[in-house]
């Protein structure tokens, strides 16, 4: 893929010898984390951007980003009544694999964008060039997001008190906001019969911080690959570009070299499944990916589309069960329910959205098993690149504020709106 093999080769050797972004012992807590997500006791909400942008990079938009996920999951954890783990799609989501090696811009045929750590998306020739220095630049990127991630969530921008009343703003800002009126005010009473039965609130150090991971799709494995290492307190091997990586369904294949890189790094792992797996496909990714069946190892994220996930995901929920594999199940009810909107534009309908979500807890209930998380694609800006939602933005808005560097993404208030509807299926 790279055009400059002696480039590369001096990239490699610098990212090597820079500096870990996270810790083994880190991925080890996020692990254990995820085993609890895996075994029925917690819930995974896994989000950010489709592709991060190396044009688009502001503290803002970072807290953002940050902000809404917090939203979401205070709503969560009121809804489901369990801890919910909160892990970015963030410092570190640099790439895309892509469907076709060319696309068409305009008249011309040029090699396809395949994200900022790879080339350029400029509809140019030259800009389309794959760069290795990109990788050294997304090194330097997810540092300075990752520092910014650990800042915020540990020096008091994640206080409950202050999230809940962001939230409390968004529901009363809007009158569909206002159905979750509900859940608004059963946080609320929760958090003053707490202070009434003599916990102090302002005292309790867990009410002012959280644990945030961060999570990336394992695609570039010259980039992975120069960032793992060996911990030494176990001596086992650790990809330090991030707590937990994915393979994606274009990546999957058991005997590939991505399932073999992450068969060989001890962080949490997960893969995309979709409509193409079958149950022994799955149950053999399992094997692959985790042989000693440590819960909270591996977690599958299924994107099926809102019309087959009630048909497609059951049969994999059984035979992952009968073959006693701990995974956490995850929702991604983004990627399966992708449409083209006059004029080309690639949106996604927010009640498809739903649908899906609605159909994995479902399957769940039928099968006896637990919906461990969902995975969704979302901004803190307010772009319109998603039909639908509480504002009900149409076809003809799109163009308005359309930014996603690849796929669209939720914004903030499609966001909350899924977040205290999802609640609402957890707490029934
Ligand atoms: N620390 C707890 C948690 O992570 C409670 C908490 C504090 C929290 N601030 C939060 C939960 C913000 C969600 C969002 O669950
Ligand atoms: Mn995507």
């Amino acid at each position: 893929m790279w055009p400059d093999d002696a480039g590369l080769k001096r990239v490699h050797e610098q990212l090597s010898s820079l500096p870990p972004l996270v810790f083994a012992g880190e991925a080890r807590r996020l692990t254990s984390a995820l085993g609890d997500a895996a075994e029925g006791h917690a819930f995974l909400l896994q989000a950010g951007d489709c592709a991060e942008s190396f044009t688009d990079f502001t503290a803002d938009g970072i807290r953002d980003k940050l902000r809404v996920i917090l939203q979401m999951a205070v709503v969560l954890t009121y809804g489901a009544g369990v801890p919910v783990v909160k892990l970015g799609r963030i410092a570190g989501q640099f790439a895309k694999p892509r469907s076709s090696p060319t696309e068409m811009v305009g008249a011309e045929v040029l090699d396809s964008f395949r994200g900022h750590m790879v080339n350029d998306d400029l509809p140019e020739r030259a800009a389309r060039v794959p760069d290795p220095d990109r990788l050294i630049t997304a090194y330097h990127q997810s540092v300075s997001t990752l520092n910014l991630l650990r800042a915020f969530t540990k020096g008091g921008f994640a206080d409950l008190a202050q999230v809940h009343a962001w939230n409390q703003e968004f529901v009363a800002s809007s009158s569909e906001g206002r159905r979750f009126d509900a859940i608004a005010k059963g946080i609320d009473r929760a958090l003053r019969f707490m202070g009434a039965c003599g916990i102090d609130l302002a005292r309790e150090d867990s009410l002012h911080e959280v644990d945030f991971w961060t999570s990336h799709e394992a695609l570039i494995l010259d980039y992975e690959e120069a960032l793992t290492r060996r911990d030494s307190l176990t001596g086992d091997w650790y990809d330090c570009s991030a707590h937990m990586l994915w393979v994606g369904e274009r990546t999957r294949q058991i005997d590939g070299a991505h399932c073999e890189f992450l068969s060989g790094i001890h962080n949490p792992v997960g893969s995309k499944v979709g409509p193409s797996a079958t149950p022994d496909d799955v149950v053999a990714l399992c094997q692959r990916l985790n042989p000693e069946r440590v819960p909270g190892r591996v977690s599958l994220i299924t994107r099926f589309g809102a019309d087959h996930v009630e048909t497609s995901l059951p049969p994999l929920l059984r035979a992952v069960r009968e073959e006693g594999h701990p995974v956490v199940w995850v929702c991604d009810p983004m990627h399966g329910n992708t449409i083209n909107a006059e004029g080309g534009r690639k949106t996604r309908r927010f009640d498809d959205i739903l649908t899906e979500i609605k159909g994995f807890f479902q399957a769940h209930a039928q099968e006896g098993t637990w919906p461990g998380g969902v995975h969704v694609e979302l901004t803190g800006d307010d772009v319109t690149e998603c039909l639908g939602g509480m504002e009900d933005i149409v076809e003809d808005q799109l163009h308005q504020r359309y930014t996603t560097a690849c796929d669209p993404r939720l914004n903030a208030r499609q966001s909350l709106d899924l977040a205290f509807r999802v609640a609402e299926f957890l707490r029934d």
